[in-house]
This record gives C-alpha cells, sequence and structure tokens, in this order.
C-alpha cells in the first residue's frame, strides 16, 4: 500500500508564501493498493489536486469522515466527479445521507449533484461497520472518535499492512479513557494518520483535537511503525512546524516508532516515508551547513550528488563544471553500474565538453536555463542539443529521463551543471519523468550550493596564489604537483580508513582536509633562495641544512592559522620529511626526529605521495621516473623511510595513479 497526503491543514485552507513547505490544502489522504484499488479519505482542497493527478477515466472510493467544510469543500471540483468515464463510490457516514443534495444547488454550486457527469454511487457507513472492496478485498472499518460533533476514523486492512486514518479526534490531556481508546484505534497500525492540531502548549479544549504529544503518548505499546501528525493549526507557519519537527526528533520515543508531521505531496509506505528526506522545509538549510564543512571540491560534489539523487530518486548524475571556458566532467554516481564508495575514482577522468547549445550539459551552462527532459532519447527534432550516447554505448548503460540545472556563482553566473538521470519509479524501478516539482527543487539546491563550490573554488585559489607566491620550483609548476600530492594523500588516507573502518562521515570529513593540507606541505620553501632550489646538480652539506629548513619555515607559517585544515597542514609541513625508521628530519638539524606512528598520520601519508610525486617528475637535478620504478622504490623503503600499511595502501590505489596524473599534468612553460 502507498499512502499520498494532498492536503494537511485543518479548519481552513491557507496557502501562503510561509505555508508553501508542509502545504495550505485541507485534509485529503489517498491510499493506493498494491493491486490498484485507489481509496481517498475526505474531501478537503487537497482532493481538487488529487483528482487533478487522475486520468480520464477509472474508479475510486471516497470515505468522508464529517461535515465539517474542511473536509467536504474540495467535493465540488473532484475531477471524478464530472467526468462520464469515472465511477466514484461516496461513503458518508449514515447521519450525512443529506449532505450530496445540500452541498451541490441549492445556491451553493451551479450543478446539483444529480447532473454531475461521473456514475456517483452513494453508500451509507456506520460506527463498527466493515466495507470489503476491490479486487484485494481490501476491508475499511469505520471507528467512532472523539469529537463534539459526529465523526468516524477509519482502518484500512490490505496488503497484509494496515493504515488507519482519524479526521477529527480529541483525546483530552489526562482522560484515559480517551487515551486508551485511541491505543486501540493505532493497535497494528504499518501507517497512522492522526490529527494533532496542537501542542500542550497552545492545546485548545473542547475543539475537537488533539495535541501530537497525546497521539505519541498513545501509540506507546500499540505497535504502530509510522506515526504521521495532520492537521496542522491554520495559522502554523512552516518555521513554526519546523520547531515542532524538531521536538519530535528528540521527543522520548522507546518504540522507535517513525513520528512525522505530514507535508503535502509526501507519500509512505509501511516501510516509511518516500523518499526519506524532504519532510522538513529546512532541510536544505542542514543540508547545506553540512556543506560548508568540507573545503574539499570532490567531497562537496558527492554529497551534493548524493542529496540532489535522493531528494528525486535518481539513478545517475554527473556534476559538470565550468573551467576555462568549457566544462570539466567533475564528479559522477551511477547505481546500476558502480557503488557510491567507489565514485571517487570517476572524479580524476579529464573529460571535457565545450559550453555550447549542442549538448545538453552544454546548452544549460550556455543559457542558465534548466532542462526536463522525458527521454534523451526522443527529443525534439527542434531542440538545438543532442543526447551524447558515447557514455551509454560504452557501459551499456541506458539513459531515459534527465533533469539538468545550472549552478550559479555567488554573483549569478553559471559555474556548474548538476545533470540527473533516470527517475527511477519506486515500484517498478523503470526510468520515469522528473517531476516539475523536483525541478523546483534541483535549481534550488544547485544554485545555494553552487555558493559553496564557488567558495571552495576561491580557497583553492588562494592555496595556489599561497605556492605561486612561494615560488617554489618554476611556479608554472607548482599547481599541478600540489594537487597530485593532495589526490594521492587523500586517496591513500580513504585506502587506510577504509581498512581500518572508520566512520564513512569522518572519513569524508578527513579526506577532505588531508587533500588541502597536503597541497600546502612544501610552502616553507617560500624561504628557501631560488639558487638552492634550482640549482642544478646534487646540494652541497650546507645547502641541504639550508634546504632541510623548509620544514620548520612552512610550520611557522601556518601556526598563525587555526581553521580546521591549517592545523592539519602545520603537521605536514613539519614532518613530512620524517623517516618511519627516525632517521628523518623537522628542521635543518636532527634534534625533532620522530620516528614510527609518533610521526601524525597525516605527514606519513603525505611523505610517500610526496616522494612519489618527486620520483616521478623531472626536477633540475634528476630526470623522471617511470611509475613502476617508483613503486618499486616506495616498496624497498617500506619499514625503513615509509609505514609499511601505507606503502600497501599506497599499492591498493595504483590503479588511481595514471588518472591522477593525466588529471593534472605538469604545464610544460
Ligand atoms: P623534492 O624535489 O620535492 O623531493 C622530495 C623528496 O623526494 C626528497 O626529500 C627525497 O626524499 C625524495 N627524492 C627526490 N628525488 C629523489 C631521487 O632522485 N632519489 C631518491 N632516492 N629520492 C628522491 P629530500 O631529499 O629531503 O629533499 C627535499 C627537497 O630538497 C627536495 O624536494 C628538493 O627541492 C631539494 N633537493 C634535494 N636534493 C636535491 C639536489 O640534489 N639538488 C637540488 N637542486 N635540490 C635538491
Ligand atoms: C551531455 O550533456 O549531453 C553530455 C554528457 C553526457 O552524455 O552525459
Ligand atoms: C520520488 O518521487 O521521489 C520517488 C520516485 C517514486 O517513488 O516513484
Ligand atoms: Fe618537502
Ligand atoms: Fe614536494
Amino acid at each position: 500500500m502507498e499512502i499520498t497526503l494532498w492536503g494537511v491543514r485543518g479548519s481552513i485552507a491557507s496557502p501562503a508564501p510561509d505555508t508553501a513547505f508542509y502545504g495550505g490544502n485541507t485534509a485529503c489522504i489517498e491510499l493506493r493498493s498494491d493491486a490498484g484499488t485507489l481509496v481517498f479519505f475526505d474531501a478537503g482542497t487537497g482532493l481538487r489536486d488529487a483528482g487533478n493527478s487522475l486520468p480520464d477515466s477509472g474508479e475510486c472510493h471516497l470515505f468522508i469522515t464529517h461535515a465539517h467544510a474542511d473536509h467536504i469543500i474540495g467535493l465540488w471540483f473532484f475531477k471524478p466527479l464530472h467526468l462520464p468515464d469515472w465511477t466514484v463510490h461516496l461513503h458518508l457516514p449514515n447521519w450525512l445521507g443529506y449532505l450530496p443534495d445540500y452541498f451541490f444547488a441549492g445556491g451553493v454550486f451551479p450543478v446539483s449533484f444529480h447532473n454531475l457527469k461521473g456514475n456517483i454511487i452513494q453508500h451509507s457507513i456506520r460506527a463498527h461497520e466493515e466495507v470489503r472492496i476491490g479486487a484485494d478485498e481490501m476491508r475499511v472499518t469505520a471507528l467512532p472518535t472523539c469529537h463534539p460533533d459526529d465523526c468516524l476514523a477509519y482502518r484500512v486492512d490490505v496488503d497484509a499492512a494496515r493504515f488507519f486514518y482519524s479526521g477529527d479526534h480529541e483525546i483530552k490531556t489526562n482522560d484515559d479513557a480517551a487515551r486508551a481508546a485511541a491505543r486501540e484505534m493505532l493497535t497494528g497500525a504499518d501507517i497512522a494518520v492522526v490529527d494533532a492540531t496542537y501542542e500542550r502548549g497552545d492545546y485548545k479544549e473542547g475543539w475537537g483535537h488533539s495535541t501530537w504529544e497525546d497521539w505519541v503518548d498513545a501509540a506507546q505499546g500499540a505497535g504502530v511503525r509510522n506515526l504521521v501528525l495532520t492537521h496542522h493549526e491554520v495559522g502554523k507557519s512552516d518555521q513554526e512546524l519546523d520547531c515542532v519537527a524538531q521536538k519530535l526528533r528528540t521527543h522520548e520515543n522507546p518504540d522507535g516508532t517513525g513520528i512525522y508531521l505530514a507535508r503535502e505531496s509526501a507519500r509512505f509506505t509501511p516501510d516509511g516515508p518516500i523518499p526519506d528526506v524532504c519532510l522538513e522545509s529546512d532541510w536544505m538549510l542542514r543540508f547545506l551547513d553540512e556543506l560548508s564543512r568540507y573545503k574539499d571540491e570532490n567531497v562537496t560534489l558527492d554529497r551534493i550528488l548524493a542529496k540532489a539523487r535522493t531528494v528525486t530518486n535518481a539513478d545517475a548524475g554527473t556534476i559538470f563544471l565550468v573551467d576555462d571556458g568549457e566544462l570539466v566532467f567533475a564528479y559522477t554516481h551511477n547505481d546500476s553500474l558502480f557503488s557510491v564508495s567507489e565514485a571517487y575514482k570517476y572524479a580524476y577522468t579529464a573529460q571535457r565538453l565545450p559550453i555550447s547549445e549542442d549538448s545538453i550539459a552544454g546548452y544549460v551552462a550556455a543559457t542558465g536555463m534548466p532542462l526536463n527532459l522525458d527521454d534523451v532519447r526522443q527529443l525534439s527534432p527542434d531542440a538545438p542539443y543532442r543526447f551524447n550516447d558515447k557514455f551509454d554505448k560504452n557501459t551499456g548503460y541506458r539513459t531515459r529521463s534527465m533533469l539538468a540545472v545550472p549552478f550559479l556563482d555567488i554573483e549569478g553566473r553559471v559555474c556548474g551543471v548538476l545533470q540527473l538521470i533516470n527517475r527511477l519509479a519506486r515500484k517498478t524501478r523503470q526510468s520515469v519523468p522528473f517531476t516539475s516539482d523536483m525541478v523546483y527543487t534541483a535549481r534550488l539546491l544547485a544554485r545555494e550550493a553552487g555558493s559553496v563550490i564557488a567558495h571552495n573554488a576561491l580557497y583553492r585559489r588562494n592555496v595556489y596564489n599561497i605556492l605561486k607566491m612561494a615560488r617554489v620550483h618554476d611556479p608554472s609548476e607548482t599547481g599541478p604537483h600540489a594537487e597530485r600530492v593532495g589526490a594521492v594523500a587523500a586517496e591513500i588516507y580513504q585506502r587506510w580508513a577504509e581498512k581500518n573502518t572508520r566512520p564513512q562521515e569522518e572519513i569524508r570529513y578527513e579526506k577532505s582536509r588531508i587533500r588541502l593540507a597536503a597541497m600546502l606541505h612544501d610552502i616553507g620553501k617560500v624561504g628557501i633562495s631560488d639558487l638552492i632550489l634550482k640549482k642544478r646538480g646534487r646540494l652541497s652539506e650546507e645547502e641541504y641544512r639550508i634546504m632541510r629548513s623548509h620544514t620548520e619555515l612552512g610550520a611557522s607559517i601556518l601556526a598563525e592559522e587555526t581553521d580546521g585544515i591549517s592545523v592539519l597542514a602545520y603537521d605536514i609541513a613539519l614532518h613530512h620529511h620524517q623517516k618511519w625508521n627516525g632517521m628523518g628530519y623537522a628542521g635543518s638539524d636532527d634534534t625533532r626526529r620522530l620516528s614510527g606512528e609518533a610521526i601524525p598520520l597525516a605527514a606519513r601519508i603525505t611523505s610517500i605521495a610526496d616522494v612519489f610525486d618527486a620520483l616521478i617528475s623531472p626536477r633540475s637535478y634528476k630526470n623522471a621516473w617511470t611509475f613502476s620504478d617508483a613503486l618499486t622504490f616506495l616498496r624497498k623503503e617500506a619499514d625503513q623511510h615509509f609505514d609499511p600499511e601505507l606503502v600497501a595502501c599506497m599499492e591498493e590505489i595504483h590503479e588511481m595513479l595514471p588518472l591522477i596524473y593525466q588529471r593534472f599534468p605538469d604545464r610544460t612553460t
């Protein structure tokens, strides 16, 4: 069974900017069984949208709890009532038989009930009665609720699961009998949607509504899997409801019941909400807070892609970034082809696309306009862009629906493109089109995340500029050397952390710090004369003594900063020439020598990445080595110069090394 919430507001519809997230429509819930039996509960204003989502023919059931206007007013504009190919079974509480004739015509509505075009069959239901409907013999049982006017609740058993809905229902605080009755009704519910208009702090006794605290209490011991609190008080803004959601997260809940605030258009199965984010209006703020912890581009892109895919249920996605007037393929996920934990390998793909209207991503970058394509293989012949199926051809993947939105930097310029691929229908796992709601969400997410990306790029440019100012070696070589050492160190770290089963969250954070901190390892060379740095041939003993001081010098520069990265960069700058056997250095003399695990982990990692890069690269004093000679050297020095466990990690990531070197080549001048 699947539940969709079409209206979650109580008393009167309240569409407004500050209710847009949770929604302003009044009570209406859809239940669809696995066999396709379609049932609605209550006919608040949400019923209009529900009807508009339906095809032009079909059959459905509509159960009404009571005749308060917020539970019936949507009847007027329920599409199936007005279409000849629809059959609607209207189930009314037994005391409301008069309602249709009264509510249609009689000066209230232009068309009388018997003139409606739909095939409408009116039924009467009384408390404790059970109705069986549909091919799957769904059982709907009416239950009396506590309410000043008569009102029914409904319990549905279908697909080996139980749904419960109370329209209006007052559990008076401290009324133990009412609480026991509510617990009885909730018993065994996989999904219960209940009237929680109030909190204890604003409870109005006698208005026929409950507080969320009383429902949470009543649900304890009743075996409820998902408790969905609805009928939000009419004046409550999204921000006020977010505060309630915050309280729910920390409220005592020994049964582990999933407790949710109802949000218009949210859907549930007995296993919980689908998708499982987006249930509070501040989800994006909380996501951006998390994102701003990471300064590293790859980690940031990975998080953005993961979040964008979760909120759209996309099977795959790619981020392109603008670089030098082109689009660079920067990060990709594809659940059908590889796991998210492997995705980082593809971050070093050096593929580029021109910013021009003939590719999909190029079009979005060139125009700043989103594209929502139902099927990339059936594009309009008038569209300037074409789908590039090279990736599909190479991998056997089948791209169908695609949503592409621009990343915008702080000044509103396009700085990249977020491409989401194949939104999967939950049950069939087939590719279905992205909804307009998703286009909006993805645009907003990309716009906000774009400034985080731009901010990271700025941070990175600062690192470059520091390195450039240092005029380490040849200035044109500095950036790529630092990038490679950073990338290799980050990958060694990840391998090490995974082997040591560190939590994913910690790995992500540390990896992002190590990459940037390792880039700064040689910053102390700023204080070393070019005469020594660029000397062709071996250094004299005195020159080498001076050279060694670049470690201390770098550390003293970084000691003045205290952000998360500088603290780590300090350790790396000071200790990256230490040796595992204690024969290295951290300064021009031997007084600060360390050995083994006394050397900070990040420095042990960076020394492997640094020496590897020094060997691979031509220097004024030596020729370039081959990858395999360099790896052989590392292996030989394991236990001597290097931590053997980390050399093993380096060997295990060897497939990625050529990719990293292609991604960050030395620019020959
Ligand atoms: P670098 O060029 O970035 O090298 C970093 C480290 O890589 C070196 O630390 C060393 O451990 C390793 N390495 C580099 N080239 C070779 C090599 O040909 N063979 C072997 N076995 N290892 C190598 P080290 O020795 O402490 O040097 C620190 C920095 O001092 C070097 O940074 C470089 O800037 C400079 N340097 C070292 N030796 C010479 C030299 O003979 N001539 C010149 N001009 N500079 C040197
Ligand atoms: C495009 O956006 O059309 C090129 C990238 C891709 O094929 O995924
Ligand atoms: C979604 O709509 O976000 C998920 C796709 C589905 O369940 O059909
Ligand atoms: Fe160094
Ligand atoms: Fe170096």
